[in-house]
């Protein structure tokens, strides 16, 4: 197990998140999604995607649509993040999503991505609501290992998720809250 340290988002995290999530996407997806598309997803292009989701979050916030956004850093370097929302949906109810969870392929199996799943959930749990949803890239095997791992269970196919422009089938997972 390594020796993680967790910490809230801050507005200067931007740019290694951005490192993380394009070096995190090529690793995970090569196998899964077209390399031309693939190519499109760069440290700047994920940099810019989570400047413009971080300020969504912050907005909606103050609207009472709570966050939780978190690094994960050993030896004082980031090595993953995880971010998940509440969201409306078209029914007029609520629901949550973990929307991201990445590790640095250097830190996989090291217990890193537990302990950012651990707080997540944690802080799910205050939210008040009865299940969490996400969304994985299908054949992506080893997040589904680990998500049946952490108690999410398998719902079905849910449409498409776009990467480097894209369209990529993906599974729905869900996990009781309470
Ligand atoms: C998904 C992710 C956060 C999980 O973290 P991790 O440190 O790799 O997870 P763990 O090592 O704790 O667990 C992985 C599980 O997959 C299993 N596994 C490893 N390689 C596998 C493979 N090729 N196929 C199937 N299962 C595999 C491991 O045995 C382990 O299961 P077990 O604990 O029941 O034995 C991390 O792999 C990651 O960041 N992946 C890239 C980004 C990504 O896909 N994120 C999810 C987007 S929805």
């Amino acid at each position: 197990m390594s020796d993680v340290q967790l910490r809230e988002w801050q507005d200067d995290d931007l740019p290694a998140i951005g490192r993380l999530h394009a070096l995190s996407r090529h690793h995970a997806y090569a196998d899964l999604v077209d390399p031309v598309a693939l190519a499109r997803v760069s440290p700047a292009s994920q940099e810019a995607v989570w400047r413009s989701r971080w300020t969504d979050l912050r907005e909606r916030a103050g609207q009472g649509r709570p966050y939780v956004a978190l690094v994960a850093e050993v030896d004082g370097g980031p090595v993953g993040f995880a971010v998940a929302f509440a969201l409306d949906r078209p029914d007029g109810g609520s629901g949550v999503e973990l929307n991201a969870l990445h590790v640095l392929p250097s830190h996989h199996g090291t217990g890193v991505a537990q302990a950012l799943m651990d707080a997540v959930v944690a802080a799910l749990r205050t939210w008040d609501v009865p299940t969490a949803h996400l969304l994985v890239l299908e054949g992506n095997a080893r997040a589904e290992a680990f998500y049946r791992r952490t108690g999410w269970v398998l719902r079905g196919p849910a449409g498409t998720h776009d990467v480097g422009g894209a369209p990529v089938p993906v599974l729905r997972y869900e996990l009781r809250l309470r």
